[in-house]
């Protein structure tokens, strides 16, 4: 696995690749890598014959300065384990003048997606979002990109900007890779105390709860309001906890084919999101 950091040394290792007439996957990542970065990776084998794992802590997409100061960073490690476990050709992780050079002015916008759900109270994130996106795919000229479905949001306003934008690149959505404990893994979790991991697996334990209530024909406004309720008790100050469909992410019926729950929740300053189908 090749390391690069510069746009300049991809560039040319993609020109290659496209000679070569290769496929390429991207896996864009902040790092922090655990098991269900990897799945993104593993998930395009077969799909892409060369693999990009990017890695860039994305400045644009914080709206809390701790937080992006605070965010697991370990890129040694992150190398170690891709390595490790094989699959990527290239691990790309630009520093910020790279991708943010002086005088960078430009913002994508995937307006109405990006005000509902994590984008309530965080505004500008997935603005920030979907431009490092954009400029990955540009800058790595991938056919493919994997990712998971436990940034559901995300996932959805990535493949409204590429079908919106034209962008030649095809959209890989990878299911949610959960600790023993249903917690889905997430770099935040690094940040949890052993208190608040122990506390964090009540997110998943209230929403399988919630999910198979409302399968099971329970009114939809009472079994949300025990499921909140379940989350503040145990320690969690909730953001949100919504059913919506999984395409249009608008406001729908539980027994609708493509209903989902979605929740967003804090312990401590650690903010933690998780999404399940109805239907
Ligand atoms: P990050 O949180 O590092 O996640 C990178 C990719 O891994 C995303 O597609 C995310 O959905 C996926 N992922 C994370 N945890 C997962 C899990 N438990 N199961 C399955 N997939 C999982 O998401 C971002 O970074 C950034 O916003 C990024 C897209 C890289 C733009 O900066």
């Amino acid at each position: 696995m090749k390391r690069i950091t510069t746009r300049q040394e991809l560039a040319d290792c993609v020109t290659q690749w496209h000679k070569e007439g290769h496929t390429i996957g991207l896996v864009p990542t902040m790092g922090a890598l655990h098991t269900g970065h990897l799945t993104l990776l593993k998930a395009l084998e077969g799909k892409a014959t060369r693999r990009i794992v990017s890695v860039f802590v994305n400045p644009i997409q914080f709206n809390n300065p701790d937080d992006f100061r605070l965010y697991p960073r370990g890129l040694d490690a992150d190398a170690a384990l891709l390595e490790q476990t094989g699959g990527a050709d290239i691990l790309y992780a630009p520093d910020v003048s790279q991708m943010y050079p002086d005088g960078f002015a430009t913002r994508i916008l995937v307006s109405g997606l990006d005000t509902m759900l994590c984008g309530a109270d965080r505004p500008g994130h997935f603005d920030g979002v979907a431009t490092i996106v954009t400029k990955l795919f540009m800058q790595t000229r991938a056919n493919i990109a994997a990712f998971g479905e436990k940034d559901f949001q995300q996932l959805c306003i990535i493949r409204r900007m590429v079908q919106d934008l034209n962008l030649p690149v095809s959209i890989l959505p990878v299911p949610t890779v959960r600790e023993t404990d249903n917690l889905a893994l997430s770099s935040r979790n690094k940040r949890l105390s052993p208190e608040q991991r122990t506390k964090a697996a009540h997110l998943p334990a209230a929403l399988l709860a919630c999910v198979a209530a409302l399968k099971n024909g329970a009114n939809p406004s009472a079994t949300l309001a025990t499921c909140r309720t379940t989350l503040e008790q145990a320690g969690f100050t909730l953001h949100y906890l919504e059913i919506r469909d999984g395409s249009t992410l608008q406001p729908t019926q539980p027994t609708a084919p493509t209903a989902r729950l979605f929740v967003g929740a804090s312990l401590g300053d650690i903010r933690l999101i998780d999404n399940m189908p109805l239907g």
